[in-house]
């Protein structure tokens, strides 16, 4: 099993969106029983909520049910996974200090696997923006989450 989380800030926005779009992306590629899908925060402020009514809203314009329960990324969960997926510089940051010595897996930018991304770009951050914000961070998540798939399909031979 591969075991890949995302992570944002706040996990009601942007990782939820990343979850969602990869698990839809998965299940088409009928990939599920070898890839395990997660998602989490740096932050603990909305630990619990569901993922935001506008990203939830972005999703399902273009068929995809965004679902979630917000959670905050420990320590701990470096020994459960295999990628973790930072949105932006803030979040790879943050999880590079936390990351301990004996993480084995990969630390990345998601948008390292997003094609039509500069070196270092994030997803930016919907939170305080419009509606075309979370329609944005969908069409860059399905760019970027097919450009994972297709890179652990050829590193794990799927
Ligand atoms: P996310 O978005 O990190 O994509 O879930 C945010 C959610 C909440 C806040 C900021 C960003 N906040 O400041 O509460």
């Amino acid at each position: 099993m591969i075991r890949v989380c995302f992570v944002c800030l706040g996990n009601i926005c942007r990782s939820p969106t990343a979850e969602s779009v990869f698990r839809h992306a998965v299940r088409q590629a009928d990939l599920e029983q070898h890839i395990d899908i997660d998602s989490a925060g740096t932050a603990g402020h909305h630990s619990g909520e569901s993922p935001d009514p506008r990203a939830r809203a972005a999703g399902a314009r273009r068929g995809i049910r965004v679902t979630g329960s917000a959670r905050r990324f420990e320590r701990g969960d470096f020994d459960r996974f295999d990628y973790v997926l930072a949105m932006d510089g803030d979040n790879l940051h943050d999880l590079r200090a936390l990351q301990p010595p004996s993480f084995a897996g990969k630390l990345r930018l998601l948008r390292s696997f997003d094609p039509r991304a500069e070196v270092g770009a994030g997803v930016p951050d919907p939170y305080y923006g419009d509606e075309a914000g979370f329609d944005e961070v969908v069409s860059i998540c399905e760019r970027a989450c097919q450009g994972l798939l297709e890179s652990l399909r050829r590193e794990h031979g799927l």
